[in-house]
């Protein structure tokens, strides 16, 4: 049953997100995440228990909002992708030629909806494939809520943005990780010192709306790339790697 005062309480929280930014852009930002559809999704979601407070914004990003949120399972972190204007201008070349979304065409916002789908789905099959990801909790609509990958509270740092003191150690943990993702089918497709977040000296790996299946006609460019960055960046750390002898630890031979 629809509950009024439920919605009024959803809705003042929202608000105080709204209230929070000082800057217009950012206001325009949290109006355009939380249109009615959104709300309506995550009142669903708080009555099913999937969460049941939304704390604080973690990040804002091209085409959605990453939130942190509370549950009787213990702390979530909720990506809300943008509905409205969002900037999904290259998002249909995802979609295009990935055989588990064949027939979703038309409306941005049915993309919208399938591409957080999508990234449900590639949440599920590498952490079934033993990849360490945040362990994936539901999907609702353009809702993607999964384990909040923290520390002491606060959501742990970026690759990018530790220093990273034993780098061969970190590097063949990445790899691991790489040879598990090609394993489940699948290609990341973003895969940098931007998509990993490190807690306690280990790489977790995010943000994989874009993952294709190994069958896509872009996955081999795709792997290439994850393959250029990932030796890029650790190379510059000092360790003594290149693609191909990347590519061989990932996939074996
Ligand atoms: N499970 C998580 N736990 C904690 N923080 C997270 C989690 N997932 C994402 N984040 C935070 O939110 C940020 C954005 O997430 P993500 O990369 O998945 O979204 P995005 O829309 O691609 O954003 P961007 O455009 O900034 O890359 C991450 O850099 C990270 O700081
Ligand atoms: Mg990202």
């Amino acid at each position: 049953m629809f509950d009024k005062r439920k919605m009024r309480l959803l809705e003042s929280r929202i608000d105080s997100f709204r209230i929070r930014e000082k800057d217009a852009d950012d206001r325009k930002v949290m109006d355009e995440v939380f249109d009615q559809e959104t709300l309506m999704a995550l009142y669903k979601m708080f009555n099913d228990k999937v969460m049941n407070t939304l704390e604080y914004a973690v990040s804002t990003g091209k085409e959605g909002n990453v939130f942190m949120a509370t549950s009787d399972e213990g702390d979530c972190a909720v990506k809300i992708y943008r509905i409205s204007t969002a900037t999904f201008k290259n998002i249909s070349k995802y979609i295009v030629g990935d055989p588990r979304f064949k027939g979703v065409y038309g409306s941005h916002r049915k993309t919208v909806l399938a591409w957080a789908q999508k990234e449900f789905k590639n949440l599920n099959r590498m952490y079934d494939g033993g990849v360490n990801v945040p362990k994936p909790r539901g999907c609702y609509k353009n809702i993607l809520v999964m384990d909040y990958i923290s520390i002491e509270g606060l959501p742990a740092p970026l690759l990018k943005e530790v220093k990273v003191s034993a780098p061969t150690k970190v590097y063949r943990k990445v790899v691991d990780n790489m040879r598990l993702i090609e394993e489940s089918g699948l290609v990341h497709g973003d895969l940098s010192e931007y998509n990993i977040m490190m807690r306690d000296g280990e790489p977790v790996i995010i943000d994989v709306g874009q993952s294709v299946t190994l069958d896509h006609p872009l996955a081999e460019e795709w792997f290439m790339r994850d393959v250029t960055n990932i030796t890029r960046y650790f190379s510059k750390l000092g360790v003594r790697t290149d693609g191909e002898k990347l590519i061989k630890k990932v996939r074996g031979g």
